[in-house]
């Protein structure tokens, strides 16, 4: 199928000469995405590109895609289509499509959007720039999906929107089996980057202004063990503690790094000596990101989740005894195939027993090519809602609960700029990743931290003033109890 008229900016030339071009690029999905994004970022301004303010008037339009649930492969194709008469109508328009989606559907999203430039994969980002100057001679959408990733994209450069923050990823792929999830097909196999490159890269970051860092994997608490495995290992090798325990500590030692937060780490790898880190380290934040999935170890073990609801449980008491304060956030998902009433009343109570402190919750999506698509005893979707609402209900509530019990307290406040719903305020995050919003009296940097008194509570916020007030000790929620 030929896509007439394509004239592009000329990107042969662009590889080794400066252009004049804007681009603009939309993440969808997690956080592995947004660190992909800096890095497509930084290729393309590498290429001379600066930045549109807007989708319409970019030269250059980037989608980085999600295939995680279903929903974000609608919300990509509708985002195509709003931009095909754009395209049409200036052919000179660059539209590139990478990351998981590209990667799942490859030809059969140049088929469904022959107006295409570019597709690419999760493993080859690095090549945008051959890719671009082989698409303006091309009729065709150029698409390119390879199997292995040929190199991380953290040794690209990244150009990052927010100064004081950034993604470092530690490792990609994963090596779980988990039925409902598409990512070890998308990504491929866990791949560890060296404990040394890791900490090189935040030593640089921190050079340059950054004073928070979220580590990122698909389970970063297996980190290193392929590196163990082939004989790479550069960790300093102390017995008995894991390499991710290795890099928390080697990291604390980075001078200038304020903060420092993960994930996400998987409950069957959870090891002590991680919370030993997470209290001993002082720039490990006082949060933890512990996808719980189903509180029902029937659910669990047809998810080949290999961890079990007390196992779960000992953890979170493990971790509110260790780390003071915590506040644990999680993953859960209703509607896996066979999940009966009884399943999810297992979920609610696991829920009510951990206490999040915050949680994101999704009504399955069955993913074509993973083993819970052909499970029977597919959950119908009017239960599967009505059971969403129930569960969305209680997490809201716990949410409150736990942002009410930090009221009174002052806290550590590093603030990220202007509130996006009332411009008279602040908005900062605590250690534990609340959102408080301040008053803006005048004279506050995005990126400095400050302390605030917290005044009151909702439940994905709360509100503070700025106080000189001496920071409280921690309030978490109490650590449920043991079972023998
Ligand atoms: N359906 C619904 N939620 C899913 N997740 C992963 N795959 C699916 C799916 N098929 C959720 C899991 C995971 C989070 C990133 O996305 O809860 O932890
Ligand atoms: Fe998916 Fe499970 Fe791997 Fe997470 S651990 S990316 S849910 S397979």
């Amino acid at each position: 199928m030929a896509c007439a008229g394509r004239s592009r900016p000329g990107h042969a030339a662009i590889l080794g000469a400066v252009t004049t071009k804007t681009y603009f690029i939309r993440t969808f999905g997690c956080q592995m995405n947004e660190h992909d994004s800096e890095r497509a970022a930084g290729v393309l301004q590498t290429m001379g590109y600066r930045p549109a303010d807007t989708i319409d008037t970019a030269d250059l339009v980037l989608f980085n895609t999600c295939a995680i649930r279903e929903n974000a492969d609608n919300k990509l194709y509708g985002q195509l289509s709003q931009l095909k008469p754009l395209k049409l109508s200036d052919p000179s328009k660059t539209v590139v499509v990478g990351g998981c989606l590209a990667q799942k559907d490859q030809e059969g999203l140049a088929e469904q959007a022959p107006w295409v430039d570019v597709v690419y994969g999760t493993h080859n980002m690095g090549r945008l720039p051959e890719l671009l100057s082989q698409a303006d001679s091309a009729e065709l959408p150029v698409v390119e999906i390879l199997e292995h990733t040929e190199m991380f994209p953290s040794a690209l450069p990244a150009r990052r929107d927010v100064v004081h923050h950034a993604w470092v990823s530690i490792s990609i792929g994963c090596d779980n089996t988990c039925t409902f999830c598409i990512v070890p097909a998308l990504r491929g196999p866990e791949k560890s980057r060296k404990l040394g490159d890791i900490v090189s890269e935040v030593r640089s970051l921190v050079a340059d202004g950054v004073t928070e860092v979220s580590l990122l994997g698909q389970n970063v608490n297996s980190y290193g063990r392929d590196l163990v495995r082939a004989g790479l290992s550069d960790a300093t090798g102390r017995r008995n503690r894991t390499m991710f325990a290795e890099l928390l500590y080697a990291l604390g030692e980075v001078d200038g790094l304020e903060r420092l937060r993960f994930t996400s780490p998987h409950p069957k790898d959870f090891t002590s000596d991680v919370f030993a880190a997470m209290r001993d380290v002082p720039a490990v934040c006082e949060q933890l990101h512990l996808p719980l999935q189903s509180g029902s170890d029937r659910v669990l073990k047809a998810m080949q989740r290999s961890y079990r609801a007390r196992r779960y449980l000992d953890l979170v008491t493990e971790a509110r005894e260790t780390i003071p304060g915590v506040a644990i956030s999680t993953d859960i998902i209703v509607g896996f195939p066979g999940e009966t009433e009884e399943d999810f009343a297992q979920t609610l109570a696991v829920t009510e027993t951990a206490a999040f402190d915050s949680a994101f919750t999704f009504e399955y999506s069955k993913r074509p090519g993973t083993a819970a698509a052909d499970m029977p005893d597919q959950v119908d979707p009017a239960v599967v809602s009505e059971r969403y609402q129930r569960l969305a209900t209680l997490t809201r509530a716990l949410s409150r609960h736990a942002n009410e019990r930090q009221v009174g307290t002052v806290q550590q406040l590093l603030l990220e700029g202007p509130s996006k719903t009332d411009p008279t305020r602040l908005s900062g995050r605590t250690r534990t990743n609340r959102l408080v919003h301040v008053p803006d009296v005048g004279g506050f940097e995005p990126g400095q931290l400050v302390t605030a008194r917290l005044t009151d509570a909702a439940s994905h916020y709360l509100l503070g003033e700025v106080t000189d007030a001496e920071v409280s000790d921690p309030v978490g929620a109490p650590a449920p109890a043991r079972v023998a």
